[in-house]
């Protein structure tokens, strides 16, 4: 399956977006803290794929919500996912020097900047989505602040992070657990958010749901194969076996590389299905499935 070009546009279309929006929404303080507000910069504003934001503008789409109103959440949650790397890449966590084709923040500042700049842009996405613009309604504003932090905090991506750092796990199962905390929490969201804005049919609600639980997964099993074989120049980051290196287990070292790609064929049948309720509306995010899979970077 190759991916159409109208799906490379609307991601371009997305990226571009987000960048302006975030770039408009982070702050620029004068002064001696200004060397943290750039660090947040530099990480939020970096060469990411933003799939993220691409995924809750997609499915804003589905409902016809307003672009504004689904942009900024799109930009909250990049702000998370940012933050979420800035640590990922710390000494503590993978010790990681490149990010995004360039010094990761520790690198380019220093230890503490970097924490900081995680810990800024973390709370700057909850100062984004509780915004008045964000949705008229201060109970809906409620609700997506409180699905955004589910899905960062303990019983999601944080906790995921957690058991990601332990490093010790056996089976397929656990390993499932981790994946669908660490990554697929703030992949499922991003479907989340457009539908909480929305209040769709709980048919509806449900597909979204599990459609971004499976390609979240997908999406992990995918960077475990490019970690073991991707090319580091193309993927922005280190590769070459490092979670192997390091200990880490995942599906790549638990099954081999040929059988995690194996599993990624298979859910990405399943993935799509879950679609079909949306009928000819869904082929966006359907053609993004096999973006996902295909994808070298
Ligand atoms: C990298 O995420 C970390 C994972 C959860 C796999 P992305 O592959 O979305 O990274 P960027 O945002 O494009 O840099
Ligand atoms: C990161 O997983 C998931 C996060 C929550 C940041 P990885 O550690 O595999 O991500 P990369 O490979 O460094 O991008
Ligand atoms: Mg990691
Ligand atoms: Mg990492
Ligand atoms: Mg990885």
């Amino acid at each position: 399956m190759s991916v159409p070009p109208s799906l490379k546009q609307r991601i371009a279309e997305a990226a571009d977006l987000v960048t302006v929006a975030l770039d408009e929404l982070l702050p620029r303080a004068e002064g001696p803290e200004s060397r943290l507000t750039e660090a947040m910069r530099y990480a939020a504003l970096g060469p990411g794929k933003r799939l993220r934001p691409f995924f809750a503008m997609e499915a804003g789409r589905l409902f016809d919500l307003p672009e504004r109103s689904v942009l900024r959440a799109a930009c909250a949650l990049e702000c998370i996912h940012a933050y979420s790397l800035v640590h990922d890449d710390l000494p503590c966590m993978d010790d990681d020097d490149v990010r995004r084709g360039r010094p990761t923040v520790h690198k380019a500042y220093d230890e503490a900047t970097a924490v900081l700049a995680g810990d800024g842009l973390l709370t700057e996405a909850f100062d984004i989505m509780a915004h008045p613009d964000t949705h008229e309604d201060g109970a809906v504003r409620a609700e997506l602040v409180r699905r955004l932090a589910i899905a960062s905090g303990a019983r999601g991506m944080v906790g995921g992070q957690m058991i990601d750092l332990l490093g010790v796990r056996d089976d397929l199962g656990a390993v499932a657990r981790m994946q669908r905390m660490k990554t697929g929490a703030l992949i499922a969201v991003a479907f989340e958010l457009p539908w909480t804005m929305a209040r769709p049919a709980v048919g509806e609600r449900h597909a979204l749901t599990a459609f971004g639980r499976d390609i979240g997964l997908a999406y992990q099993i995918v960077d475990d194969v490019l970690d073991a074989e991707g090319d580091s120049e193309a993927l922005g980051k280190a590769a070459g076996g490092k979670d192997a290196e390091r200990g880490k287990t995942n599906y790549v070292t638990l099954l081999g590389v040929e059988a995690a790609k194996e599993r990624v064929n298979l859910l990405s049948a399943q993935t799509k299905a879950h679609l079909d309720i949306f009928g000819d509306r869904g082929e966006i995010l359907r053609s993004a499935v096999d973006f996902v899979l295909e994808r070298k970077s």
